[in-house]
């Protein structure tokens, strides 16, 4: 490894610099006015498969391109298939970014962007590993699959089609993944869990046009009362979720796994100081740990209804609406869900008042074994990367693909994350400490080598 390591250290400039190329391109997935750039970001991607001299493919799909790219067949040692996405979150609200959000802009060993860390700095850490094998060793000790597409961050609805028709195509022993978290800073971790998501939009319409809520107040049903009022009706003051059936598929956590969390260096009192936050809420009986990562919940991502400006209006609104989602857990079925809830906010919605729900998109929750030479290989590759041992964890954001990968093509995922909570992943001021950039590079360069030795 001695040559790769060598040609990683003389290479950090340009790594670098092309990962700024990358985050220039504003590939904004849930925003249609940037179709364009998302498509150049693809391209971009492509085109540094190309220039691997890898096999790649720019598919089409209904939604935005997939990225497939491959290296030949090893003998005897196993495919991987590596996961991305070039796709990002919306930048708004852009007045509370320091540096413009398609401006990379290093600042205190940090690339501040939009992408940073979710998830082009971090699927681009393997691209870069690969690069570094073929340019010393001249090849590779292991087949790679490369699967980047542009739609994670809008439910990825287009990829398991994808999947389902190309399963040849796509099969491997095991994929990898960058787009999670280290433990925290110094701190690298596997991560073993993820909790999955059920997106709503809830539509409350009463009278046909705003009223004087002095004249109408209290004799007609007003939209925005009865939106508050549904939507607290389903999480009590314990911190459970209050549509029926919702905990029957949840598995109650192991003694093991809650001692295992305890374990963690978790420091409450700094996590709500980075937060800027005075007190915490959630399930109670549960730990802030065991809440964010091992148990479901509800939150409201977006409200809106009546009078929003300077001053006071008396208005009864005629209409109210908002989005909301729940995490959940593995065995948690998001269509069953779905069913439960809009029969609940049925019977919550009072007269005068119509409702429409809208079920954007839902993925279960996954474990990962953890048993099992891959993990150990990661292992491995990551204390070369990082210096430091990895501690195993749960995390509570989605990566729908990972159930779609274990379903359709029947292997497990290593999620191997070089980031940070603290990245600003989805929020201003994104960023990506370049320090973990090339160490990621380097983990995902042992790791090749590690994974090659275990027997396909
Ligand atoms: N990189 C995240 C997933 C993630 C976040 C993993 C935090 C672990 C910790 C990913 O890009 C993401 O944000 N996914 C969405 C999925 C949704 C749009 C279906 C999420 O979790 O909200
Ligand atoms: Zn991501």
């Amino acid at each position: 490894m001695q040559n790769i390591d060598q040609y990683l250290e003389q290479n950090r400039q340009r790594f670098e610099q092309e990962l700024c190329q990358l985050l220039r391109i504003p590939s904004v997935s849930a925003d249609s006015a940037h179709k364009a750039d998302v498509a150049k970001a693809a391209e971009w991607v492509a085109d540094q498969f190309r220039g691997m001299k890898l096999k790649v493919e720019l598919i089409p799909t209904a939604g935005n391109p997939i990225v497939f790219a491959e290296s030949p067949p090893v003998a005897g040692a196993p495919s991987v298939l590596v996961y991305g996405h070039y796709d990002v979150q919306p930048p708004d609200p852009l007045t509370e970014w320091k540096s413009p959000p398609f401006e990379p802009t290093v600042r205190d060993g940090n690339v501040y962007a939009r992408g940073a860390t979710d998830d082009k700095g971090q699927m681009f850490t393997h691209l870069k590993s690969t690069q570094a094998w073929l340019a010393t060793v001249g090849q590779l000790p292991l087949q790679l699959k490369f699967l980047i597409e542009g739609e994670e961050e809008v439910g990825s609805a287009n990829l398991e089609p994808f999947i389902e028709a190309n399963k040849d195509k796509l099969a491997c022993n095991v994929v990898v993944i960058s787009d999670t978290s280290q433990f925290g800073p110094g701190q690298p971790a596997i991560t073993y869990g993820l909790r999955g998501i059920s997106y709503y939009e809830l539509r409350l319409k009463g009278p046909m046009q705003d009223l004087h809520s002095g004249t109408f107040g209290g004799g007609v049903s007003n939209p925005a009362n009865a939106l508050v009022a549904m939507l607290s009706a389903l999480i009590n003051e314990r911190g459970q979720v209050q549509v029926p059936g919702f905990y029957d598929d949840v598995d109650p956590l192991t003694g093991r796994e809650r001692a295992e969390f305890a374990k963690l260096p978790f420091d409450e009192a700094e996590f709500m100081r980075k937060l800027g936050v005075k007190g915490l809420r959630g399930e109670e009986g549960f730990t802030t740990l065991e809440r964010r990562w091992a148990r479901p919940t509800f939150d409201i991502n977006g409200l809106w209804s009546g009078y929003q400006g300077e001053g006071a209006k008396t208005v009864l609104p005629a209409k109210a609406g908002a989005k909301f989602s729940f995490r959940l857990v593995p065995k948690q079925d998001p269509k069953k869900l779905s069913a439960a809830l809009e029969k609940k906010l049925r019977e919550l919605c009072p007269p005068g008042i119509e409702m429409e729900l809208v079920d954007f998109h839902g993925a279960p929750g996954v474990t990962v074994p953890l048993e099992s030479p891959f993990v150990s290989a990661a292992s491995q590759a990551i204390s070369e990367g990082f210096g430091k041992t990895p501690v195993f964890m749960r995390e509570g954001g989605s990566i729908p693909v990972v159930a779609t990968f274990h379903e359709l093509l029947g292997v497990d995922t290593l999620l191997l994350g070089w980031g940070l909570d603290d990245d600003n992943t989805h929020s201003p001021n994104e960023k990506f400490s370049l320090a973990d950039f090339h160490r990621g590079i380097k983990s995902s360069a042992h790791l090749w080598r590690h994974l090659s030795q275990i027997r396909a």
